[in-house]
């Protein structure tokens, strides 16, 4: 718990809120379209983007406590496909703006939640974490980061690490690269992919739009800048325009050229089956990906054995536990906040976390949770997530707002259409100006 609390009071230092969101899926009644009205009261409409693959197993984790736990109600599944919630996050805001609330939207602790929370989309549950005794569940900084001024707004589901690189040890060999062992610095990686290229083969990074990318360039800023550095690019220590910062986005660019030229084509699953992990193993062509840990989620929906793929955190950042946290709200507007709120009980119970992480790839955000029966990588990430410096990722709302995300994300596929390390650097600049002082706006 000490730990856990040193951790979390660095995390205050980049992110003076967060909010963790957990989420449901699937049921009997699912549609997206379902309505809450009427007769239909008794539903419980929850979205995410946990639509297909292991994130939808997470989803139907939880949904099958909430079917014992909360079995007046009917759980409603309105997830809306699409990788970092590129689609739900815009669909979500126009329904909130119309008045169109589900009973409960998944939103990350964090810079993402704090939009919702200064626009007054989501309600005080402060009560509900009193009632359901999670004042005691997560280590307590984490609630000092989804609380603001002294209210809770969200329950958190889980803690996932974005700065992780996943290997085909198959492809590798090619080049004799040892897949069981991360190159030390992101040069040394990119000397590698150099090898792995003069080996034939083709895709020696397999890469994918919008927020891949823009977790690619996080992971590369991390490794070089280290993670002081790269924690003052969120508080306004770092200078976005400083030489440090432009010699780690030319390393970027390096790595982005050994990238598939269809990255724009394709979201991080499409891009992991295709290139890195297709149906048969021998086929690949692709030797890392850089993605957060549902990656291992759905390579067990896919059946993928974990013994078919090595992992290890970005090159240069060992020791270093890019965190994001998913979490669930009670919005305002919400048409059943009764069956909201025991959705929210299920979603912050020890039974809720460890169905849902089991298979999420995630661990849980509980405090309490042990690693006895998880897949091999989460009881890792649970040993890892106790001993590592902590890091927010922009890219799933731990560092910075909405906005800035997507400002960064449209220097993304800017860059990758005009590799250009002048233009992208001036606009992360231009970004940061505009939102670094993101959490004055808070109460
Ligand atoms: C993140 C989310 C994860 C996972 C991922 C890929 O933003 O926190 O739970 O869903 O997107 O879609």
């Amino acid at each position: 718990m000490t730990r856990v609390r040193r951790k979390m009071a660095a995390v205050v230092a980049v992110a003076a809120v967060l909010v963790v969101s957990a989420c449901s899926s699937s049921t009997s009644t699912s549609t997206s379209k379902a309505s809450n009205t009427g007769a239909a009261i008794k539903n419980v409409q929850v979205f995410t983007w946990w639509a297909a693959g292991g994130e939808k197993a997470g989803l139907d984790g939880f949904v099958s406590v909430f079917k014992k736990e909360c079995s007046q109600y009917n759980f409603v599944n309105a997830a809306v496909a699409g990788g970092g919630g590129d689609k739900a996050k815009t669909l979500l805001a126009n329904n909130l703006k119309a008045g169109n609330a589900p009973d409960s939207f998944q939103a990350h602790a964090g810079g993402e939640l704090s939009d919702y929370i200064a626009n007054g989309q989501v309600e005080d549950i402060t009560s509900v974490f009193k009632a359901n005794g999670l004042d005691n569940a997560f280590p307590k900084e984490l609630v000092s980061q989804i609380t603001v001024a002294g209210k809770v707004y969200s329950v958190p589901a889980d803690i996932h690490r974005a700065n992780m690189v996943w290997v085909n040890p198959v492809v590798l060999k090619k080049a004799k690269l040892d897949p069981t062992k991360a190159p030390a610095t992101v040069k040394d990686w990119i000397a590698d992919l150099a090898k792995l290229k003069a080996a034939g083969v083709a895709t020696p990074l397999v890469l994918s739009k919008g927020f891949a990318e823009e977790m690619l360039l996080e992971t590369t800023l991390l490794g070089d800048l280290g993670v002081d550095k790269f924690n003052g690019l969120f508080d306004g220590k770092t200078k976005w325009d400083g030489a440090d910062v432009t010699a780690a986005l030319g390393d970027f660019k390096t790595l982005v050229g050994y990238s598939n030229t269809d990255r724009e084509t394709m979201d991080w699953d499409a891009a992991m089956s295709k290139y890195l992990m297709p149906t048969d193993p021998a086929t690949a062509t692709g030797g890392y990906q850089v993605m957060g840990d549902w990656v291992p989620a759905q390579l067990l929906s896919l059946k993928v054995p974990d013994s078919a793929y090595t992992y290890w955190p970005a090159p240069g950042t060992d020791g270093v536990y890019q965190w994001l946290s998913d979490s669930f709200t009670l919005p305002k507007g919400a048409k059943n906040p009764e069956g909201s709120k025991c959705w929210l009980k299920v979603v912050g119970s020890a039974d809720g976390q460890k169905a849902f992480n089991m298979v999420k790839g995630s661990i849980p955000a509980r405090s309490d949770a042990t690693s006895a029966g998880y897949p091999k990588y989460q009881q890792w990430a649970m040993v890892q997530w106790k001993s590592s410096k902590l890091a927010p990722s922009l890219a799933h709302g731990s560092a910075g707002p909405g906005a800035w995300n997507n400002d960064v994300q449209t220097a993304m596929s800017a860059f990758s259409a005009n590799p250009d390390v002048a233009t992208l650097q001036k606009s992360l600049v231009a970004a940061a100006t505009k939102y670094a002082s993101w959490r004055s706006t808070l109460g």
